[in-house]
């Protein structure tokens, strides 16, 4: 076979390499030691004299071909392995992500942050106490002596009932005395707490739920501030067109006590089944702090009065939300919960 000819048959070879194999076997038969490029240039010393010269010139020419056609051929083939190689690990970057189930607030978490901080702007501190709470903070100094029949109201879980009488509170109001007793008036707080009633369980009853109180405390605080506070608070949560009314009610710890209601938000106070066709929803408790309390913690009646109030946190976030059950908000049924998530972190 001529030179020539050899040449070709290389060069068609190298075309249909494909790996790194190849390559090197083709280098090793054609350019390596023992090639035929060698074997050529070996061949040289047998050629007479004046041949020599021009053979040698046209193998050099052809030596450096072969070369770079190797060259070309070997980057050709990486570029085409690793082609094949990316299209094997093919991420489609179409795809939507993984989401990650990122935690939320709890509805009731979300209503006490909301609550307390329209409380805050109206300047009042919030601060919280303690669940397993003395029978003498929950009942005797809120002016509630034991054997009084107002007691049996509160449907207290007792824990220790001997002379110390440990409870689980079964409202925030012990909190009010706490707080006096720590301090000298003016005093402004809320209280938000979970709160515990040995009490049967339906669609509007639980044996544990959330209150806030509040407790307004200084020289000449009226039943007026009273008045023009819950109203505006009201407003804040549930609408600046809510109308309230206040009526007479009955709590040891405050003289006179009210309770107040809104007009109904679902009806706009027409009447409907959400506020029982009369127009109105009670939502909280209240009144000016009685002097006993006052006097038994050490505030002279005469130079201070103040306002209270207690209200349930899971009432005003089922009117809030239009949740029916409250037994809803302790499922952990994620279907309730992530109703509630949306931008609330
Ligand atoms: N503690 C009362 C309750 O649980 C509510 C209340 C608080 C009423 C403060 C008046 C003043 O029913």
């Amino acid at each position: 076979m001529s030179d020539e000819a050899t040449i070709r048959a290389a060069l068609a070879r190298l075309e249909t390499v494909h790996d790194e194999a190849g390559l090197a076997a083709w280098h090793r038969d054609v350019l390596g030691r023992r090639g035929s490029l060698s074997e050529a240039l070996r061949t040289l010393g047998s050629l007479p004299e004046s041949e020599r010269r021009q053979a040698g010139q046209r193998l050099n020419t052809l030596k450096a071909e072969l070369e770079a056609a190797f060259a070309a051929r070997q980057e050709a083939v990486r570029a085409e392995l690793l082609d094949h190689r990316l299209a094997g690990e093919g991420v489609d970057v179409t795809l939507p992500g993984r989401r990650h189930p990122l935690g939320g607030l709890h509805p009731l978490t979300a209503m006490i942050r909301e609550v307390t901080d329209i409380w805050a702007h109206l300047g009042f501190q919030t601060v919280e106490g303690p669940e397993v709470e003395l029978a003498k903070y929950s009942f005797d100094m809120l002016n509630i002596p034991k054997d009084h029949p107002a007691r049996d109201v509160w449907d207290t879980i007792h824990i220790e009932s001997d002379a110390a009488e440990i409870t689980l509170r079964p409202h925030t109001s012990p909190m009010q005395v706490r707080i006096m007793l720590q301090q000298q008036p003016p005093v402004r707080v809320v209280v938000p707490g979970r709160v515990y009633r040995y009490e049967a369980q339906d669609a509007t009853h639980e044996w544990h739920f959330h209150q806030l109180e509040g407790l307004a405390v200084d020289r000449h605080i009226t039943m007026a501030d009273l008045r023009g506070t819950l109203a505006e608070f009201a407003r804040q949560i549930f609408g600046a067109e809510r109308k309230v009314r206040f009526r007479c009610d009955y709590f040891p710890f405050v003289e006179p006590g009210v309770d107040m209601s809104i007009d109904c938000p679902f009806c706009s106070g027409k009447g409907c089944r959400i506020c029982k066709y009369s127009g109105w929803i009670e939502i909280l408790g209240a009144g000016m702090v009685h002097p006993n309390v006052l006097r038994w913690v050490g505030y002279d009646p005469d130079v201070y009065s103040g306002w209270a109030f207690g209200m349930g946190f899971e009432r005003l976030t089922m009117l809030k939300y239009g949740v029916n059950d409250i037994r809803a908000f302790f499922s952990n049924d994620l279907r309730f919960l992530g109703q509630f998530q949306r931008a609330r972190l």
